[in-house]
């Protein structure tokens, strides 16, 4: 009977091709397939790919290269069957002994398509051997665009979809001192409309494309182009940074 294959997940960091791991660059050079979340049926257009092949040239990725469609869609009966078709073609090649890398933007456990393959491998094919390796998310790749930490000392911070509920903002802004929203590329008109009347807009930084030649931060919502931006995500900073490392308490 055949070996089954192993299976990793690999993050390949927010955008510069150059934040992508050594392990990462290793493993798409060795491994017998490489999956690929494409968001348009046979387009190939996947920012994991560039990502991945402005740090391995696509001549050096010795395996096949699958493209496996996860369509930007919130309705289940378009996504469900689409994650089924993708996780029978990994598991096809598992079962013929083939090693396969499925790569993914940022890092496989933030918000990633890989959340959904692991799911439906589980119920397939739970004898796999399955490694995640993680790579440079946005939650970090943002801080470091806008040149403010996320947390320290006493201080907490949580990341929140824009796109599910920010009327819990003023809440957690009592619990946090830094909020992270992702998916907030449609949501900046939203938020400009909440934080204002609380006079807590300028703690909010917009980036978008964080660490691609790409980049852009804004210190103010007011000025973010209307178009839209996937991937795009706001670093509310409520923290009273010195304050409490200095003196010990909230400035
Ligand atoms: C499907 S999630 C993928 C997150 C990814 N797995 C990670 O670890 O960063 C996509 C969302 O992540 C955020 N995002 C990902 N990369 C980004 C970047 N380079 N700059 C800003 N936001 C980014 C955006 O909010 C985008 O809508």
């Amino acid at each position: 009977m055949t070996k089954i294959g192993k299976l990793y997940a690999i993050g390949v960091g927010p955008g510069a091709s150059d934040l992508m791991t050594l392990r990462a660059a290793r493993l798409l050079r060795e491994t017998d397939v490489v999956a690929v979340p494409e968001k348009t049926l046979g387009k190939q257009d996947s920012f994991a790919w560039a990502i991945a092949t402005g740090a391995v040239a696509a001549k050096e990725i010795q395996g096949e290269t699958l493209f496996l469609h996860f369509p930007m869609s919130r309705d289940v009966s378009i996504t469900v069957p689409a994650w089924q078709r993708a996780a029978a073609a990994i598991i096809e090649r598992l079962q013929q002994g083939l090693d396969v890398a499925f790569i993914t933007e940022g890092d496989p456990s933030v918000f990633s398509t890989w959340a959904y393959l692991q799911e439906e491998l589980a119920e397939s094919l739970p004898q796999v051997e399955v490694e995640i390796v993680p790579g440079v998310s946005s939650i970090t790749a943002v801080p470091a665009a806008t040149g403010v930490p996320l947390a320290d000392g006493e201080e907490r911070f949580c990341v929140v979809p824009a796109t599910y509920g920010i009327e819990m903002l003023p809440r957690l802004m009592e619990e946090f001192d830094t909020i992270i929203l992702i998916k907030a590329g449609r949501m900046v008109e939203p938020l400009i409309e909440l934080l204002e009347p609380m006079d807590m807009l300028h703690c909010a930084r917009y980036v978008s494309y964080a660490s691609g030649d790409n980049q852009e931060v804004y210190e103010d919502l007011r000025q973010v182009p209307q178009e839209h931006r996937y991937f795009a995500m706001v670093q509310l900073s409520i923290r009273g940074r010195k304050g409490r490392l200095r003196h010990g308490k909230a400035a």
